[in-house]
């Protein structure tokens, strides 16, 4: 068959409530999007979502009309800087709140909709280990995890790396250290890990890079705007070009892992499924 199209998917992910993991994903997708991918960026923080205030968007429609059955995945589909494509939750709304593992799934499946439309999905997750991320993770090609160089940071990372191996035989976690005074301090938190984690045979970890603490960062979230299109000059903004280019040449999913998982359909070479499946 010739008209497969794989979908790059990763979710940024971590322990720790606060080390920058939307701040990555709004970066990197603005990032990846302005290299020419065509890029989504779903907030999957379905009970506490933020992106749609982080940059200023009023969605006209949510996660939570998905749901609720009134409308299918494509036409959340809401456009953000630099031509990303944002899917939002409503920080309002109840729907999302209490969700099972079917529940996700079916927002997972509802993806299939829109496999052509793009090249690179981005989830952004919640924090910690509750069911929503531990299946946006799992559902994704790549993980990444941000960490911070604190040991609660490093610690719950480790905590949340080891239940999604145990539980779900993820064996491979990419590393960003985000809020570094130093490239030096960023491999320190990523060793820390690193030294966790050596017992486990299975578990393999790669580093991606840090990201320093820059007060652009704030400025940007000031003005609700990603700081990679506010301040492409600044430090953070060349750290996280050479992330995106990195993450542009990491290899796309080739066969499904037979799990719940985003994009089945291109995986497994079936004929072209479209429209939303039942979510309750
Ligand atoms: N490299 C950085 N330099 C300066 N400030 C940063 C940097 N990265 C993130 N921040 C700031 O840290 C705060 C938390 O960032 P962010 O919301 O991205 O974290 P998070 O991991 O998504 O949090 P949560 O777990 O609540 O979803 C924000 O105020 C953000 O502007
Ligand atoms: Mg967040």
């Amino acid at each position: 068959m010739t008209n497969r199209h794989c979908v790059q998917v990763i979710a940024i992910t971590g322990g720790k409530g606060g080390t920058g993991k939307s701040t990555l994903a709004i970066n990197l997708s603005v990032a990846l999007a302005m290299s020419g991918q065509r890029v989504v960026l779903l907030d999957g923080n379905l009970e506490l979502p933020c992106i749609d205030t982080l940059l200023n968007i009023r969605p006209q429609r949510t996660l939570a009309d998905l749901l609720e059955g009134k409308c299918s995945l494509k036409e959340l589909l809401h456009p953000g800087p630099r031509g990303i494509n944002l899917i939002l939750g409503d920080p309002f709304s109840s729907a999302a709140l209490n969700l099972q593992t079917a529940h996700h799934a079916g927002i997972i499946n509802s993806f299939n909709e829109i496999q052509r439309d793009l090249d690179v999905l981005i989830v952004d997750t919640a924090s910690g280990a509750n069911s929503s991320v531990l299946n946006f993770t799992r559902a994704a090609h790549e993980v990444v995890m941000v960490l911070c160089n604190e040991p609660a940071s490093i610690l719950n990372t480790y905590a949340l790396i080891r239940t999604l191996n145990n539980h779900y035989n993820i064996r491979r976690f990419r590393v960003i250290s985000n809020r570094t005074y130093s490239p030096m301090e960023g491999l320190d938190a990523f060793n820390k890990l690193l030294a966790l984690t050596a017992n486990s045979a299975e578990v393999s970890l790669m580093y991606v890079g840090n990201l320093p603490e820059d007060l652009a960062v704030r400025y940007a979230s000031h003005k609700r705007r990603a700081a990679y299109d506010f301040s492409p000059r600044s430090k953070f903004s060349r750290e996280l070009e050479a992330i995106a280019c990195k993450v542009s040449k990491w290899p796309l999913p080739t066969t499904p892992r037979g799990h719940i998982e985003f994009f089945t359909d291109s995986l497994i070479m079936a004929p072209q499924h479209h429209g939303t499946k039942t979510l309750r």
